[in-house]
């Protein structure tokens, strides 16, 4: 096992002192691309800092080259084990389990990932990188945990890789778009960078063994890509198949090529793809309240984003009457929100601080950033005071929620 930090560095070619470096920054709350004046003259000078300020929330605007991938639909299980074939595979080691022998990897050499936030590390991509010796073709088989961590190190090392996303979300979401990243001091994605795979392979029968906490994560996902295009009818079909968990081949490509239309214009993140943020501001503060010691089981991101886009809708105020109707009637009609909600809703009684959001890329000059709900051109985030967003949690979030109880 590879241990922290020099080995780590060395396996995945940054100078020595980059990790320590990137601690440093997290803990100071620097903002991502921040103006390297804002750190001291002593690590200004360490050979490091470039590559850490290059990683750090991925980097300033434009130091990673565009490009796209190319989004292919599978139709056989053959048709993976042909275009894996030859290549070192990263994989998620439950799926493993589940498909090798269906798909034929017995023989092929694997890096097993085992897919815990806690894994998604500096170690972990070191490791990877060690067990892919010299092979410069790289394909990574998993959700978007196994795709992300897999991707980072592949860019660190240049290699090529490409992507069979095993779930839902990672099909319409983290393997499109080239975004990668590992966790630092429990903060998520803190370091990545942006590096698209050659290729990514769908095939939404592997999708069949997902839980379904699992699987309705991808959907809030699709259901999210659909609301902001406005194809509302397009939405509620697609929500009535993710229910009966039978969505198709061609949806899924689908939403991933929609995905991709989000990210054309702005690869690095700079303002239409922050639309894709919509519902994760307060999103993010749900799922990771959730996570905190003495809970029952976390709240899904899924079900932590659709409370996200509902609050946040009531939260900016938009004119977006017929987006919030959508929204409660789908949440108000499925049980399987009910305790997730009334959990939600107690939040900021028993503990919701404003930690989680302290960090979040999207924030500027010590404000909180909130996507848009709609494309306009002359503004894709809205900021707001710290003391804004505690006001509305304090005094309307629970109120907002209580419209969503199901009376029956
Ligand atoms: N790069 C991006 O743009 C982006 C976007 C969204 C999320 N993400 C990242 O993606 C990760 C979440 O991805 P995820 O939801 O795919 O989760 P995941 O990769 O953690 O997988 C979820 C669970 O499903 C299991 N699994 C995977 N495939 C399976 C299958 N076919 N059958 C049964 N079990 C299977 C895994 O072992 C794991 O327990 C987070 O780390 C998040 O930060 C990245
Ligand atoms: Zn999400």
């Amino acid at each position: 096992m590879i241990t922290p930090n020099s080995s780590c560095e060395a396996g995945l070619r940054l100078p020595a002192g980059t990790i320590e470096l990137l601690s440093k920054f997290a803990q100071l709350g620097l903002a991502r691309g921040f103006d390297p004046l804002q750190a001291q003259a002593k690590e200004r000078s360490h050979r490091a800092f470039d590559n850490a300020r290059r990683i750090y929330k991925r980097g300033p605007a434009g130091v990673w080259p565009t490009g796209s991938s190319n989004i292919l639909k599978l139709s056989s299980l053959r048709e993976i084990k042909k275009n894996i074939e030859n290549k070192f595979i990263v994989a998620d080691q439950k799926f493993y389990k589940l498909w090798s022998k269906k798909i034929g990897l017995a023989e092929q050499r694997v890096f097993l990932v085992d897919a815990r936030e806690s894994k998604k590390s500096f170690e972990v991509a070191a490791e990877i990188a060690q067990a892919a010796a010299d092979s410069t073709e790289w394909v990574a088989l998993g959700g978007g945990l196994t795709c992300d961590l897999a991707a980072f190190a592949a860019s660190l090392l240049q290699v090529n890789i490409s992507f069979v996303p095993t779930t839902f979300l990672a099909a319409v979401d983290a393997c499109v778009g080239g975004k990668t990243g590992v966790n630092l001091l429990g903060i998520k994605n803190i370091a990545g960078s942006f590096y698209p795979a050659d290729q990514v392979h769908i095939f939404p029968k592997l999708f069949e063994t997902l839980s379904d906490y699992d699987y309705f994560n991808g959907a809030t996902e699709g259901l999210k890509l659909l609301l902001l295009q406005r194809e509302h009818d397009e939405a509620s079909r697609f929500w009535a198949c993710c229910l009966a968990r039978r969505t198709s081949n061609e949806t899924v490509v689908s939403l991933a090529k929609n995905k991709a239309r989000f990210i054309q214009t702005d690869t690095h993140d700079q303002a239409k793809r922050s639309l894709l943020n919509f519902g994760h501001t307060l999103g993010h503060l749900i799922e990771t309240t959730s996570i905190r010691k003495n809970q029952p089981e976390p709240i899904g991101h899924g079900a932590s984003v659709l409370f996200g886009m509902y609050l946040e809708l009531k939260f900016l105020g938009r004119p977006t009457n017929f987006l919030e109707a959508f929204l409660k009637d789908r949440i108000k009609a499925d049980t399987r929100f009910a305790g997730d909600l009334e959990r939600v809703k107690k939040m900021p009684e028993t503990f919701l601080s404003l930690g989680p959001l302290i960090n979040d890329k999207k924030n500027k000059n010590q404000k909180i950033g909130f996507s848009a709900t709609q494309e306009n051109p002359e503004c894709f985030i809205h900021y707001f005071e710290k003391e804004t967003v505690t006001s509305f949690i304090q005094s309307s979030w629970k109120t907002e929620l209580e419209s969503l109880t199901c009376k029956n």
